[in-house]
């Protein structure tokens, strides 16, 4: 990880929030397309690559998963169901999704999820978002058997929340937030008891040293795994990739060949306890086969 990553919490992604709290998911994942991010194509083979790892240290045969920050539960549903990101993706922009409401995208989610093979690992799966109508539509689809909007930035988590959280294996979070938001990681990993691994996958530059250093307070070490960085999606403009460019490199990051060729670049982080920190050549799933976006 680079060892300059600031200490401030400056956003520079543009955000279009607009998306994030709508009664259904179809701005937001039409927004990712439109975009080209491809965040989720690389990192979440990865997430699934580290949720059987741990199953293997573990000897776990139902881990929970719990989706930090999961918008719509994206991240789940890949994770849970034999879909690749872009197909996923490219569902929603099917003109079907033009004029129903938000209850028939719910209904047509729900059902298209339940005949979808799963993965072979049948996690339970939870998730968290301060966008309640995002998270109260992934509930509605089946992807979360608990969802949560709460804020733990500002606020202590619910007592519910604190209750799934210490039933937690694994925290998945794909975006910046963990990263952004070192308070909340605090508090998620203050109420996960049972030393759960975090994986992340932050746009470089929006790591920051607190969130390692909370992250190291909490008995965990981090690594990358030695994953290359991807693309994360591409830049809206010569503007916020000038932004980038600065940020990155400020970082601590080489930008010639990742942000100069019109993308943002993400990485991979991965948070486990030392005595966990197995080797990815003992892998079941080896996770630098799979980060090119390739299917586990
Ligand atoms: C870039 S989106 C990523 C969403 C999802 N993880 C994905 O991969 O598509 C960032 C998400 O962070 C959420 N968010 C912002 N502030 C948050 C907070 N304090 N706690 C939890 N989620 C937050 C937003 O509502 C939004 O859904």
């Amino acid at each position: 990880m680079p060892s300059t990553a600031p200490k401030s919490t400056t956003k520079f992604v543009t955000i279009f929030d607009d998306t994030y709290n709508q009664p259904d998911c179809r701005s937001y994942y039409r927004m990712l397309r439109a975009l080209g991010y491809s965040n989720h194509t690389h990192a979440v083979p990865v997430f699934r690559a580290v949720l059987a790892e741990l199953c293997r240290v573990r000897q776990l045969t139902e881990p929970q998963v719990f989706d930090f920050a999961s918008s719509y539960g994206i991240v789940s549903a890949l994770m849970k169901h034999q879909v690749s990101a872009d197909a996923f993706l490219d569902r929603y922009a099917e003109k079907r999704f033009d004029a129903i409401s938000a209850d028939e995208t719910r209904t047509l989610d729900r059902d298209w999820l339940a005949q979808l093979s799963r993965n072979s690992i049948k996690g339970r799966f939870s998730g968290l978002d301060v966008a309640a109508h995002a998270v109260a539509f992934a509930e509605g689809t089946g992807l979360f058997e608990q969802g949560f909007a709460e804020d733990i930035q500002e606020n202590d988590p619910s007592s519910d929340l604190t209750a799934c959280l210490a039933q937690t294996d694994l925290i998945v979070e794909c975006g910046s937030v963990a990263h952004l938001m070192p308070r909340a990681l605090d508090r998620l990993l203050r109420a996960a008891t049972r030393k759960p691994w975090l994986v992340t996958s932050p746009v470089r530059g929006n790591e920051r040293a607190e969130a390692f250093d909370v992250m190291r307070d909490h008995g965990l070490v981090v690594d990358t795994l030695g994953l290359p960085p991807f693309p994360h999606r591409r830049f809206e403009s010569t503007d916020e990739q000038a932004r980038a460019i600065a940020i990155a490199r400020a970082a601590g990051h080489e930008t010639d060949g990742y942000e100069t060729t019109g993308s943002f670049f993400a990485q991979i982080y991965i948070a486990r306890p030392e005595a966990e920190a197995t080797p990815v050549t003992d892998w079941p799933i080896n996770p630098v086969d799979v980060s090119q976006g390739q299917r586990s």
